[in-house]
This record gives structure tokens, C-alpha cells and sequence, in this order.
């Protein structure tokens, strides 16, 4: 509660500095910051290559990831990182990102909701392997509006004291804790930052083995790039749009409120050309609460992992969401107890599979809700309110549930996520529902 009301008084600073952000443009360079003080920065630090001891200089690929300390890496970015930003050292961990359990995930949130008491923003390292996952996870988890940054490196950083021949680190480091020092993600939610670029955490991923530019958001490309000491974000997470209502911007997925060992468990099932039943029927044996399938196309499963699907509904209340192993892309529809993923990579919607089962673990459709809200938000103008009046029905804007318009005198609301879909058509048990009625309403 208390909280709450601590994050209410820091809400009314943090809308109006977004509406003055918005006025001048969000676009921002950290020494263009009040510089009387600096920023604080606070680095919660898990390992991986970043923090990788190479057995030589040139060993590019022969390295113990989640060796070195992360004071000692700070180190190396001083005196400069030191004029322009405060930054304090959380040593959450050291080892490679793989072997991150989801309970520790939980302490993770905890430990950077706690930093961000104090700290302007916070810059999470870890194993780029499965960075993705963790910053979507903090995405989702974190309640604070501050930046979150998460980076690592492609290349370890040193061998017996000496750095590694074009270690990738020390640029990413620094590049990240001048980024969350700028507040240029504020409202963002987290943010992956490596080789110079700005990845939404839902949409980004890593897309090769070695290369330094591996990170890649393939539905919508980068939020921006620093140059030097240039911040720039050319768009935005539609998230930001609730960033003067706090309330709206946090997700219901509150860490402070369930234990590590309540979190819901689930797993992948990956398909392919004449895939058998056997995972999805081992899975569901085994008490998953819910298995997203990686599917063909736009979310396909073989014909055995279908009636294996219907097993596990039926005889074991499993919650099933539907991806594409594709890597891009929409996956729509969705029925019962199968939630369509949306733009959500496999790994992405088993992460939001896990939270909404863990926060509404009997309400599927809670559950699809949020993967048709939070999983899957739009920049929508219909939202504006329009003096108190909800907007007509417009060809080919956006909905997503609990949007209201009105259409041939009656009051619709959005149930599902639709773009073409005509209320009248669709009929109140599709789409839309029916709020009211111009010839009923009083
Ligand atoms: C890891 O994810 O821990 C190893 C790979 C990396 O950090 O790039």
C-alpha cells in the first residue's frame, strides 16, 4: 500500500516529464541532462560472456562465461562512465544465462524493483542467450517506470587481466548505463541495449550464434541506436501511452504478491513435419499447467500433437497458447483453453503463459486477455476520449479487448483483438459485446 501511494507521487513527476518529453520530441543525450546532479545507476550483474575469462586474448569462443566481477569491469570504464553517471554495483550472480531458474527470476525482480527505490534506472548484465527471456521477464514484472536496460556481450572480456582483443563489453556496458541515466526509456518497460541498438524486451531476440549484431526485433526493428553520446528513440513500446495512468502502465503481475514456488509451470512443445503426441502427453502427465506450441506458419500442429492437445484439455485442464516457430509474425484465433500468442515468439509467450497462470490460474480467459492486451499492445487513437464520447466504428483501426465504440447506435465493446471485424457482424458473442443501446440507454 505504501507502496502504492510512493509510486502514485512518483507518477504525477514521471507523466509530466513524459508530456514534456513528448512535447520536444523523445529524443534525449545524457550530457544534455541538468548535469548539478548526475544520474544514479545501479547494475544488477548475472554473468554470462560479458563476464567471461578467455584463455587468451584472441580466444573469441574458448571462454568461461560468468567469471569476473562486475566491480572489476566497472573498473575499466572509469573515470568516464563516472562523469556522467552515479553507478552503484548489485552482484546478483555469475554464471551463463541458461542456468537461471524462474524462482530466481522472482528474487531478480525483487532485488531491481528495490534498486529502483533509489537509482534513476537500472542496467541488468546476463548471458545474451536467453537475455531475451529475462528482459521480457522484468518487462512484465518490474512495476517501476524507470529504465531498465539489460545488455551482455558477444565476446568475453579479458584473459588473465589483459582484455580480449575487440571485446564487445566495455562499449555495451557503457553504452547501457548512459542509457538508462538518460531516462530516454522511461515508460518503456525494459530494454535490451547491445551493439549500439534499442530492443523493445517483447519483440527482440537473438538471431545468430557469434555475430555481434545477433539481436534482432524482426517484427518491428529497433526502438533506436546510441551514437556516441546520442540517444535516440525513434518509436516506442505502445505501452508508453499509459504512462500517465500507473495504474494502467503495471502489469497485474506483482512479484511482492506470490512466492517463488507458486509460479505456474510450463513448457514448449516445438513442431514439425509429422511430429508424434509423445511431449504434449508427457508434459501433460507430468502437471505442466500449460504448454505453448512452436507451430508452422501461422500456428500449425501436426494431426498426433492436435488429438494429444485434446487429451491434455480434456483430462488434464492443461492451458495451451499458440506460437509459430517461424520467428515472426502473427498467430490469431485461439478457442477454449488454446490462446493464440499473438507476435509473441515461443519463448516470449511461455513466459507470459507462466505469469497469466500463475495470477488467474482458473480463468482462461483472463488468461487471453492478456496475451490480446498486455502481450499485444497497440498504438490506438480510437482510445482518445473524445469529450466523454466513445468514437464510431472505424474500417481498419486497431481494438483490442475493452475497447468501446459505437455502431449503428449502439455502444460495442471489444472482447477480443480485431481490426476489420463490423460489430453487428460479428454478433455479441463473437468480438463484441454489447454495452447499450441508443433506444434503451436513459
Ligand atoms: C550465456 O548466455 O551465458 C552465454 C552466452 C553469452 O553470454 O553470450
Amino acid at each position: 500500500m505504501i507502496l502504492k501511494q510512493k509510486r502514485s507521487f512518483y507518477f504525477a513527476i514521471s507523466a509530466l516529464v513524459f508530456a514534456i518529453l513528448s512535447i520536444v520530441g523523445i529524443s534525449a543525450s545524457i550530457a544534455q541532462a541538468d548535469s548539478n546532479e548526475k544520474p544514479k545507476v545501479t547494475i544488477v550483474a548475472t554473468g554470462g560472456t560479458i563476464a567471461g575469462e578467455a584463455s587468451s586474448r584472441a580466444s573469441f569462443t574458448s571462454y568461461r562465461a560468468g567469471s569476473i566481477p562486475m566491480d572489476e569491469m566497472l573498473e575499466y570504464i572509469q573515470p568516464e562512465i563516472s562523469e556522467h553517471v552515479d553507478v552503484d554495483v548489485i552482484q546478483f550472480g555469475n554464471s551463463g544465462s541458461g542456468g537461471y531458474t524462474l524462482e530466481e527470476f522472482h528474487e531478480l525482480t525483487l532485488v531491481v524493483e528495490d534498486a529502483l527505490e533509489e537509482a534513476d534506472g537500472v542496467v541488468v548484465t546476463s548471458g545474451t542467450d536467453t537475455m531475451e527471456e529475462f528482459a521480457y521477464w522484468l518487462d512484465l514484472t518490474v512495476q517501476s517506470q524507470k529504465p531498465v536496460v539489460m545488455t551482455g556481450a558477444m565476446r568475453p572480456w579479458s584473459s588473465e587481466g589483459e582484455m580480449v582483443l575487440g571485446a564487445d563489453g566495455p562499449a555495451n556496458l557503457y553504452n547501457s548505463i548512459l542509457l538508462a541515466g538518460s531516462q530516454s526509456t522511461f515508460c518503456f518497460g525494459t530494454v535490451l541495449m547491445l551493439n549500439d541498438e534499442i530492443h523493445a524486451a517483447k519483440d527482440v531476440t537473438k538471431a545468430d550464434t557469434y555475430r555481434m549484431d545477433t539481436f534482432e526485433s524482426p517484427n518491428n526493428g529497433p526502438l533506436g541506436f546510441i551514437d556516441g553520446m546520442n540517444i535516440s528513440t525513434d518509436r516506442a513500446p505502445a505501452r508508453v501511452q499509459s504512462c500517465g495512468d500507473l495504474d494502467e502502465w503495471m502489469t497485474p503481475f506483482d512479484m511482492t504478491e506470490v512466492e517463488a514456488e507458486d509460479l505456474a509451470r510450463t513448457e514448449i512443445v516445438y513442431t514439425y513435419q509429422n511430429a508424434g503426441g509423445e511431449a504434449i502427453t508427457a508434459f501433460a502427465e507430468a502437471g505442466v499447467d500449460g504448454i505453448v506450441t512452436a507451430g508452422t506458419g501461422a500456428g500449425g500442429i501436426s494431426s498426433a500433437q492436435r488429438a494429444a492437445q485434446n487429451d491434455a484439455i480434456e483430462n488434464h485442464d492443461v492451458v495451451f497458447a499458440t506460437s509459430s516457430r517461424t520467428g515472426a509474425g502473427n498467430v490469431y484465433g485461439g478457442r477454449d483453453q488454446i490462446i493464440a500468442a499473438n507476435d509473441l515468439i515461443p519463448q516470449k509467450a511461455r513466459i507470459l503463459l507462466t505469469l497469466g497462470l500463475t495470477y488467474a490460474p482458473d480463468n482462461t480467459e483472463q488468461v487471453a486477455e492478456w496475451f490480446h492486451t498486455i502481450g499485444n499492445p497497440q498504438f490506438n487513437a480510437t482510445n482518445v476520449d473524445h469529450d466523454d464520447e466513445y468514437p464510431t466504428w472505424q474500417n481498419n483501426a486497431i481494438y483490442v479487448a475493452g475497447d468501446r465504440v459505437w455502431y449503428e447506435g449502439v455502444l460495442y465493446e471489444a472482447k477480443w483483438w480485431t481490426v476489420n471485424d463490423i460489430p453487428s457482424e460479428s454478433g455479441e458473442w463473437d468480438v463484441w459485446k454489447v454495452v447499450e443501446s441508443e433506444v434503451t440507454a436513459s
